[in-house]
């Protein structure tokens, strides 16, 4: 039996416990920590080595984050505070737990466990979970397989910004009834279905507590919809599969030199997804001719 220990950042609390990731269950209840305001990192990296500390278990841990993760590194930022764009996150939780921690996707953390332990075990072909909540996450798995980082919540629907328009919080900011939240979302999950095909659609986040309100208002041509099983454990479930799969490894993988996820023009308008400008902004013509004057006096 490997225990791991399975730690999920949310936007109002930060949620641990040890997982047997043979069997997916939780070992003792989970403890969660509100999430420091702002969710900046250092005070994220805090709560989580109060975490680790708090379980004392030996070995590797995972850490889902509400944003990408590729290589170990937090790419983008919509719900959180923009320090993390371009972070190295593993190695900060690294270095302050003194334990091997692995970050991964909030959404894909859910997806994995979804696929293995919950409504999608089993299921061969073609399985998108989406989680529903402050925003959207998407996992795409192909028999059983993860591919990682889809980010659909993301998607533009016409001019409709898929997650500000059809998340969670969009209802409750718009007002909308379950049949009008249904609606946004039967045509949502529609564009998906033409781009994916997929064999099942899981529906996760705080919505699938109650699936009664809003299945019965969802309409699809061809794929399958249920409601998530694991509901708020699933992220816990899936940084620990994730971890227990990368555990061990000392070395960090290397890949392509990171720095922040390439955000369309459209999508930098969007103040969810703001990214932080590293870029260096063109010379002005005044800014031109004085890096002139400076090469002439040099010579
Ligand atoms: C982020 C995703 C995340 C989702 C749910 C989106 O805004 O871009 O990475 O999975 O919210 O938290």
């Amino acid at each position: 039996m490997s225990v791991i220990l399975g730690i999920d950042i949310g936007g109002s609390g930060i949620k641990g416990a040890p997982v047997d990731t043979a069997t997916g269950q939780l070992q003792t209840e989970r403890f969660r920590i509100p999430t420091p305001d702002g969710a900046r990192p250092e005070d994220v990296r805090d709560v989580v080595r109060q975490l680790v500390e708090h379980f004392a278990l030996p070995g590797a841990v995972g850490v889902t984050f509400p944003g990408i993760v590729q290589h170990g590194h937090t790419l983008s930022a919509a719900n959180v505070d923009k320090g993390w764009i371009g972070l190295d996150a593993d190695t900060l939780f690294t270095d302050a737990t003194g334990h091997d921690v692995h970050l991964i996707n909030d959404a894909d953390a859910a997806g994995l466990a979804e696929a293995k332990f919950g409504a999608g075990a089993g299921v061969p072909g073609t399985v998108l979970v989406l989680t529903f909540g402050t925003g959207i996450g998407s996992a795409l798995i192909q028999d059983g397989t993860l591919i990682p980082n889809t980010e659909l919540g993301h998607l533009w629907l016409r001019d409709k910004h898929a997650e500000t328009w059809a998340s969670d919080r969009a209802r409750e900011l718009d007002d909308l009834n379950w049949k009008q939240w249904g609606k946004r979302v039967s045509t949502y999950l529609q564009h998906l279905e033409l781009l994916f095909s997929p064999d099942l659609f899981i529906i996760g986040g705080g919505v699938s507590k109650r699936p009664e309100k809003w299945l019965p208002h969802l309409q699809l041509g061809r794929s399958r919809v249920v409601p998530a099983q694991l509901q708020n454990e699933a992220g816990i479930v899936g940084a620990a599969m994730m971890a227990a799969q990368t555990g061990g490894r000392t070395t960090r993988p290397t890949g392509p030199v990171v720095g922040q996820a390439t955000v369309p023009r459209k999508l930098r308008a969007d103040p969810t997804l703001e990214a932080k400008k590293t870029v260096a902004k063109k010379p002005s013509s005044s800014g031109k001719a004085a890096a002139g004057k400076k090469t002439t006096s040099k010579r």
